[in-house]
Order: C-alpha cells, then sequence, then structure tokens
C-alpha cells in the first residue's frame, strides 16, 4: 500500500498541500484530479523524494518514505512519469529505455521489459533507433511510459498523460494503461482530463488549493454535482 498521510507540502514559504491523504493498494487505478496549480504534481513530487514535506509521511507498505533521495524511492518500485514526458531528445528510443533500466539491479533482463514496452506500444519499436526528440508528443508520451515501465515498477505514477494529445492517441494511452494494470502495476493517474479520469480509475481523489475535497469510487464522484459543475465540462 503507498499512502499520504497528512501531508503539507512547501514552496518558499508557501503550503501548497494541506494535510493530504490518499492512499492507492497494490493492483489499483486511482485518479487524482484538480484544476492548474492545486497540487497535483506537487503531490508526486512529494511521493517520489523531489519535495521533501514539512508535516505527515509518505508511506510504502508502512515504511515511511519521505527521507529517501529520488533514486532511493526508484529502488523501492515506484516510477514517475513526469508532466511534459521529458524523454532525452538526442538519445535514440532504445537508449532511452536503457536509461530507465539503469537503477534496476537485473539489468540483464533489458530485452525482457523492452519487448513488453514494444507489445504495448508498436509505433515504438519501429522508431527504435530513431532520436526521441524526433518523435511525436503522442509517441514522446509512449517512450516516457516505457521508460518509467523499464525500472520495473509495482506503483506507476503518471503525471497528466493525455495533456496536448490527440483524442486517438489518448485512446492508445489509457489502453496502455490498463494493460499495464493488468500486468500487476498499482496506478495513480492524475489528470485534468476529468471525465476520462474517472472512467479508468475505480476511485479518485479531488484536489482543490492543495486540499482533497472529495473522495470515492469514480462513478460516485463522476454523479457528484459539484464535482461534475467545477471538472467535468471538458
Ligand atoms: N518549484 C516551485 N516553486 C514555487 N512554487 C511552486 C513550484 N512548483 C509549483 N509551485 C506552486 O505550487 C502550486 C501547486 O503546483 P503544482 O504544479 O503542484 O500544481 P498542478 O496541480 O500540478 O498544476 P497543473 O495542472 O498546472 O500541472 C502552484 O501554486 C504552483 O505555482
Ligand atoms: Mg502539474
Amino acid at each position: 500500500m503507498l499512502a499520504l498521510d497528512r501531508v503539507t507540502a512547501v514552496y518558499t514559504g508557501r503550503a501548497v498541500l494541506h494535510e493530504v491523504s490518499l492512499r492507492v493498494a497494490p493492483g489499483e487505478i486511482v485518479a487524482m484530479i484538480g484544476a492548474n496549480g492545486s497540487g497535483k504534481s506537487t503531490t508526486l513530487k512529494v511521493i517520489t523524494g523531489g519535495l521533501r514535506p514539512v508535516g505527515g509521511q509518505v508511506l510504502l507498505d508502512g515504511e515511511p518514505l519521505e527521507a529517501l533521495a529520488p533514486e532511493a524511492v526508484v529502488g523501492r518500485g515506484i516510477a514517475l512519469v513526469p508532466e511534459g514526458r521529458r524523454v532525452f531528445p538526442r538519445l535514440t528510443v532504445v537508449e532511452n529505455l536503457r536509461i530507465g533500466a539503469y537503477s534496476r539491479a537485473d539489468r540483464n533482463r533489458y530485452r525482457e521489459d523492452a519487448a513488453r514496452v514494444f507489445e504495448l506500444f508498436p509505433v515504438l519499436a519501429q522508431r527504435a533507433r530513431q532520436e526521441a526528440g524526433t518523435l511525436s508528443g503522442g509517441e514522446q508520451q509512449m517512450l516516457a511510459i516505457g521508460r518509467a515501465l523499464m525500472a520495473r515498477p509495482r506503483w506507476l505514477l503518471l503525471d497528466e498523460p493525455s495533456l496536448g494529445l490527440a483524442p486517438k492517441v489518448i485512446d492508445v494511452v489509457w489502453d496502455a494503461i490498463q494493460k499495464i494494470n493488468a500486468d500487476g502495476l498499482a496506478v495513480l493517474l492524475v489528470e485534468q482530463k476529468a471525465f476520462a479520469a474517472l472512467q479508468l480509475a475505480a476511485r479518485a481523489y479531488v484536489l482543490e488549493n492543495g486540499r482533497i475535497v472529495a473522495e470515492g469510487p469514480s462513478a460516485t464522484l463522476a454523479a457528484d454535482p459539484r464535482v461534475k459543475q467545477a471538472y467535468l465540462s471538458f
């Protein structure tokens, strides 16, 4: 179980997360939705060791994570697909995937894992020797997800994977998330496209100005008039 317990986080003196509590159980898909600046990326940053909370705890199977460096968090089985993809543009698709596997002890299983990535995203196999910077936005998103999978995580955190993508490409990414989840990974999906995220996730949290203002089964949230009005217009 990955859990945040009343996490408060501060940037230069200003609190941007206020006692945020959430949990993601093994095998679950959980969504976090919220407007621009509500603290979604900051929440992921706290989980992945990029920002130390000033209050509360991040727990993985009951053990605190918040004092660990980002590499150590990856080593515990948590991988992040960052906002804006951030693939290495001058490296090829294959080289980007190799970097994803770098933190692992059993790097010899690289081929097996790369094969799974190419199975999920066949277009990446066609582009294997192409520089990542020459890929389309959708292909870069697929590569960013693939790179994260190369760390063999048990938890996959996705920061707005649908941003800027055409509906057809979003379908490909959504389909891959479902398959990844079927492989046994738990997924925390951060999205502004709330309606689509609620269709994919069984449960969700709504973040507003750094606070969880609603949580529950996706169907319940999708039917909540307040949530509908604020978030489900797109
Ligand atoms: N490095 C930083 N230094 C100072 N303030 C920051 C920093 N990063 C984010 N913030 C502020 O923290 C708040 C939460 O930002 P965050 O990026 O977590 O929001 P978000 O929900 O991910 O937004 P978006 O949907 O635009 O990605 C915002 O007010 C933002 O301006
Ligand atoms: Mg963000």
